[in-house]
């Protein structure tokens, strides 16, 4: 079922150069509390690189094996502290309960796997949730972003984060240092118990 995507994303990540972190999530990484992160759809690790560079321990899923090879060769070369895992997010991977410390989710959206990851959290920890906007599907142009299946409606994050502790929400457009610009939405929330 998701061979087709996961050919194309094989070939997005043979061609495309890493980029830099989220700029959202350097933001908030004084908010994030220390310890283990999963990165889910990690592709070639711009954000798991960054926060193990910083001192956390990063568990990297994604299922193109390409990205993950990019993401690993960057992790043996400076010693940090990244395992990545190749799995399809929607069927096998085995989320475990109160076992991450942190959660990014950034640039990918699958309503159904948001209560795996508030389980998956320990108390006191926190998701870090950054992806496109429905504005962003009306842009057109930007192959599955045209899908409204891939873009967060205006203010649906807040309530698919619903049962956390928002400490901090924003949608608008992002412009970033190279120019580029895109429809946004951005939490930070963390599980009480
Ligand atoms: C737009 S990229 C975002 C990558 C990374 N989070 C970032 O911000 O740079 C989306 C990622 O989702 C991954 N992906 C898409 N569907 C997936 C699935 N069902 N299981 C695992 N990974 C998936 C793709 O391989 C790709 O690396």
């Amino acid at each position: 079922m998701n061979r087709e995507r996961r050919a194309t994303w094989e070939q997005r990540h043979r061609e495309a150069t890493r980029g830099e972190p989220e700029p959202s999530l350097i933001e908030m990484m004084p908010l994030l509390p220390p310890g283990t992160v999963l990165d889910i759809a990690a592709g070639t690790g711009r954000n798991s690189i960054a926060l193990a560079r910083a001192g956390w321990r990063v568990v990297a899923a994604d299922f193109s094996v390409t990205g993950l090879r990019a993401l690993a060769s960057i992790a043996d070369r400076e010693d940090l502290k990244i395992v990545a895992v190749v799995a399809d997010l929607e069927g096998t991977f085995p989320f475990r309960p109160k076992a991450f410390d942190v959660i990014l989710n950034i640039s990918y959206l699958d309503r159904a796997l948001i209560p795996q990851l508030k389980s998956a959290l320990r108390p006191g920890g926190a998701i870090f949730f950054d992806t496109f906007l429905i504005d962003e599907a009306d842009q057109a142009g930007h192959g599955h972003l045209r899908n409204t299946r891939f873009t967060l409606d205006h203010y649906e994050l807040r309530t698919l984060l619903d049962g956390l502790e928002l400490l901090r929400y924003r949608e608008g457009l992002v412009v970033y240092p190279t120019g580029k610009r895109a429809w946004r939405a951005t939490a930070l929330a963390r599980r009480r118990n």
